[in-house]
């Protein structure tokens, strides 16, 4: 027998999750954009200490979490909004803000729980491609926006493309879009970005723009993916009301809300990791275009690269994935993330990078054309 369920959702898509996932195995975990860094012994301990005061619900105001967001980023405690991860926050917005006869607007390929947005509130979604650069056309996204606009997404970084665009260019758009439009820049990755070049540079924006969200988490630069604690620095008290209205009360766990505080305690050492992985970054793109592959300008702690397949098209981009899983290294293939053709590694050890480019010229093989 079938359960008769809400028709939104046969509209829903199903989040691409990593194939493979074994904590224990062998194999080079490249799939995910998460940090090869655990986290801190004192984040741990944090954590195992509130685990022992477990009998006991969460703080529901969050306090010292949220009190430690706005000091960080001199904000009002209530424009710092909390969730049980980023995408939390995402979907929550798209629930306050979007319903049949809105629209959503933003560039494809992004994060792939953008779609989700649209499909799980009825809303009309708008898809803005991206440039030749697999970089956002802020332009073209603004050209878009209707009277029906309630909500634009900028993925900047851009996952799972790796680029950025410069905060000029976002305030560009900022200043097209009427101010009863919220705006979300997910800066998920922003910490690993050169181009923006500053974690603080965005909070600028929030002066100028009310209607402007910063969607953050500490899944990356944090390494406390497991965790699940996102956050949203906002222009104005009014979306993080919303977004709290529409969850339970207790979304964010006791364990997770002291690792994050004691993480923000450390960012000499944060510093010290995202220093580490851009530079592995860095040397991946330089062994990859030596190969004379095609790789965009990343941003991030990934990177995505063009294979020079016969034909881009999902069977070749298969078997060059499974190829690679063969060897044990876990990538996402671009397919699944919106683009046939390409693949998106996250940046790991000097090893797993290695293991990584030696698995992928065995895989291509004869397609590559090195120096180019
Ligand atoms: C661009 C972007 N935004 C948001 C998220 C969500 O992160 P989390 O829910 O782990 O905070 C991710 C995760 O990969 C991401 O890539």
């Amino acid at each position: 027998m079938c359960l008769e369920l809400a028709s939104r959702i046969s509209r829903i898509p199903v989040y691409p999750v990593a194939s493979g996932y074994d904590l224990g195995a062998d194999v080079a975990m490249l799939a995910s954009n998460e940090s090869y860094f655990e986290p801190l012994p004192e984040v741990v301990a944090a954590a195992q200490a509130a685990i022992g005061r477990s009998n006991r619900y969460p703080d529901p105001a969050y306090a010292p979490l949220r009190r430690a967001l706005a000091d960080r980023y001199e904000l009002p405690l209530d424009r710092v909004a909390l969730g049980n991860g980023s995408c939390d926050i995402l979907l929550a917005a798209g629930e306050a803000l979007l319903e049949p006869g809105a629209e959503v607007v933003y560039a494809w390929p992004a994060f792939s729980v953008y779609p989700h947005l649209a499909a799980a509130s009825g809303a009309r979604e708008i898809q803005v491609p991206l440039n030749s650069e697999d970089r956002h056309n802020l332009q073209a996204l603004a050209d878009e926006v209707t009277v029906a606009t309630r909500l634009v997404l900028v993925c900047n970084p851009n996952n799972p493309t790796s680029t950025a665009v410069g905060l000029d260019e976002v305030e560009q758009l900022l200043e097209r879009v009427p101010r009863h439009v919220c705006v979300i820049l997910d800066e998920a990755y922003v910490e690993f970005s050169l181009r923006i070049g500053d974690p603080f540079a965005s909070l600028e924006l929030l002066r100028r723009h009310p209607n402007l969200v910063l969607l953050r988490t500490f899944s990356k630069v944090y390494g406390l993916a497991a965790m699940r604690i996102g956050y949203a620095l906002c222009g104005s008290p009014g979306f993080r009301t919303a977004v709290d209205q529409v969850r339970q009360p207790f979304y964010l766990g006791a364990a997770t809300q002291a690792a994050a505080v004691e993480a923000l305690r450390h960012q000499d050492q944060v510093e010290r990791r995202v220093a580490q992985t851009i530079a592995g970054r860095l040397a991946l793109e330089e062994t990859l275009r030596g190969l004379g592959l095609r790789v965009a300008e990343s941003d991030a702690n990934f990177i995505w690269v063009h294979l020079p397949l016969p034909e881009d098209g999902p069977d070749a981009e298969a078997d060059v994935l499974s190829g690679l899983a063969q060897r044990g290294v876990l990538v996402r293939s671009g397919s699944s993330l919106g683009h046939a053709g390409a693949l998106r590694v996250t940046v790991g050890t000097e090893g797993e990078n290695q293991r990584f480019v030696s698995a992928l010229a065995d895989v291509l093989g004869g397609l590559l054309e090195p120096g180019t």
